[in-house]
């Protein structure tokens, strides 16, 4: 599991939501837009987490099911209208054809085998279902290999040229590009990393960056602080055409 395993996700689980891309409301609603606004009377979310998304998909388009492989994430999530299991993207415990709608945010960097996790909910749309996907990728593919090295955590971000040729299975494909303005470095450091040495580490990396991420990324070094943009790419598909 590329070393992100259940323990890692465990040590997470209570800080996650402090996080601040986690709730961010523009980004949500962004991506909450990329969904028509059809009814959906199954849905399911891949890498629920601790639901932060969820409620919101809850409150627009009623119940959902959302599935993780970590049991510590999931038990931050406590809402009547989320149904939290433990299962994992790459053997989804459901009958072909279970949901109308098929969502996953920010889980694809890391899963051992992106396109067998694809298949997988291609399986579980029913006909004419929407599978979304909104995913954190380096500001451009050319630079790819430093935006893996800057982030140091032996994880392979995918790039949008990477994303779309796992897409093909999906047809009438609609996709956007959102940009997380300005976030802090220093608080996604506290509260994904417990080992001092390696904050420093990632805090200098960033700070020997290329002048190509640092344009790209608006980089502000406020000394206390650094400041960067990350960009997402979303991206809606159906399992046939509609
Ligand atoms: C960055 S969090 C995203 C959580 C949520 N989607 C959100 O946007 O807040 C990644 C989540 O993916 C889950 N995850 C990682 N590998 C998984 C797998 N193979 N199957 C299911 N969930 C997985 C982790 O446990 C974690 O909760």
């Amino acid at each position: 599991m590329k070393g992100y395993s259940k323990r890692y996700w465990a040590k997470r689980a209570s800080q996650y939501d402090k996080t601040n891309w986690v709730k961010d409301k523009k980004f949500i609603d962004a991506f909450l837009d990329m969904i028509p606004n059809n009814k959906f009377n199954s849905i399911l979310e891949v890498g629920i987490g601790t639901g932060a998304i969820a409620e919101k998909v809850f409150e627009k388009y009623g119940p959902l099911t959302g599935i993780d492989i970590s049991k510590e994430m999931i038990s931050n999530i406590n809402h009547p209208g989320v149904t939290p299991i433990i299962g994992d993207a790459h053997d989804l415990p459901f009958e072909d054809s279970s949901f109308k709608l098929i969502y996953m945010r920010n889980v694809l960097h890391y899963l051992d085998d992106p396109v067998l996790a694809f298949s997988e909910i291609y399986r579980c749309l029913k006909s004419n279902g929407y599978f979304l996907l909104s995913q954190v990728i380096p500001p451009n593919n050319s630079i790819s290999k430093e935006y893996d090295w800057l982030v140091g955590r032996n994880i392979h971000y995918p790039t949008e040229r990477e994303i779309k040729i796992i897409f093909p299975d999906f047809s009438n494909l609609k996709q956007d590009i959102f940009i997380l303005k300005n976030q802090s470095i220093i608080n996604w450091l506290n509260h994904t990393c417990n080992n001092d040495s390696q904050k420093q580490k990632i805090i200098s990396r960033h700070r020997q960056t290329s002048d190509t991420y640092k344009t790209l990324a608006n980089f502000i070094d406020t000394k206390n602080d650094i400041l960067v943009d990350i960009r997402h790419i979303m991206i809606i598909g159906t399992n046939e055409s509609i």
